[in-house]
């Protein structure tokens, strides 16, 4: 595969981090997902964890100058290709990252609000692995315990309904934005969310092949 350097761009929910480990398991691509980070300097206490929590409890956006701080390293330093999920959100960050690298597609994926909410309620996440489950649509064998590593699935706390109802204004309002700006730059490809998850890999997977 000739391009290496990827970002997902799409609402709360409609998939990213699902998709996410797929591709960079099939691609050896190092998965840069700026929410999964933030979540670690949280549960670690660090001054980043502790001024970004309240950002993230409420569904707003993490002001963009600790982003960039955050995720600029990791990018330079991923001489193998990466997997943007969750950066760039805002047209400050999407500015910044031209600065940082260029990308060679970025993939959309779509989803409405009702779907978004039925999907977040229901997820899971181990607390150890990081897999992820849906009550409705990937059971778990045990509600509690991961298939994967035999660790605790927990609810994140920004997935209560009043926070992903934030979340996903705040995705239409700042970061839904940059579909338009990826598009006038020829590098975007948009996927249904819709689908289920085998059908959005398949069709990345044309996408990248293409
Ligand atoms: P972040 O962690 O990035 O959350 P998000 O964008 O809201 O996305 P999610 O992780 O909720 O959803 P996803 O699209 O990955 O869906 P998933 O695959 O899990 O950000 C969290 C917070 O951090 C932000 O609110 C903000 O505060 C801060 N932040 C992060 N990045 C930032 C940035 N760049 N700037 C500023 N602040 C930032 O799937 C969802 C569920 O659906 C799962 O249960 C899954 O099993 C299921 N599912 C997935 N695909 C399918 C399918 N095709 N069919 C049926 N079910 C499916």
């Amino acid at each position: 595969m000739a391009r290496t350097r990827l970002a997902l761009l799409g609402p709360p929910g409609a998939g990213k981090g699902t998709q996410a480990k797929r591709i960079v398991e099939a691609y050896g691509l190092l998965h840069l997902s700026t929410g999964d980070i933030l979540r670690d300097e949280v549960a670690r206490g660090t001054d980043l964890g502790v001024s970004a929590r309240s950002f993230m409890d409420r569904g707003e956006l993490v002001p963009d100058d600790l982003i960039v701080d955050m995720i600029r390293g990791r990018i330079e330093s991923a001489a193998s290709g990466f997997l943007l999920d969750g950066f760039p959100r805002t047209a400050p960050q999407a500015e910044a990252l031209e600065g940082i690298s260029s990308l060679d597609v970025v993939i959309s994926i779509d989803l409405p609000r009702d779907e978004v909410v039925k999907r977040l309620t229901a997820r899971r996440v181990c607390v150890d692995c990081g897999q992820i489950y849906n009550l409705a649509f990937r059971p778990p064998s045990n509600p509690e315990t991961c298939d994967a590593c035999g660790g605790r699935l927990i609810q994140r706390d920004d997935d209560k309904e009043d926070v992903i109802q934030n979340r996903y204004d705040v995705y239409k309002a700042s970061t839904a934005p940059l579909i338009a700006f990826y598009r006038a730059r020829g590098l975007l490809e948009e996927v249904d969310g819709m689908m289920g998850s085998d059908g959005v890999f398949e069709r990345i997977q044309e996408l990248l092949a293409g």
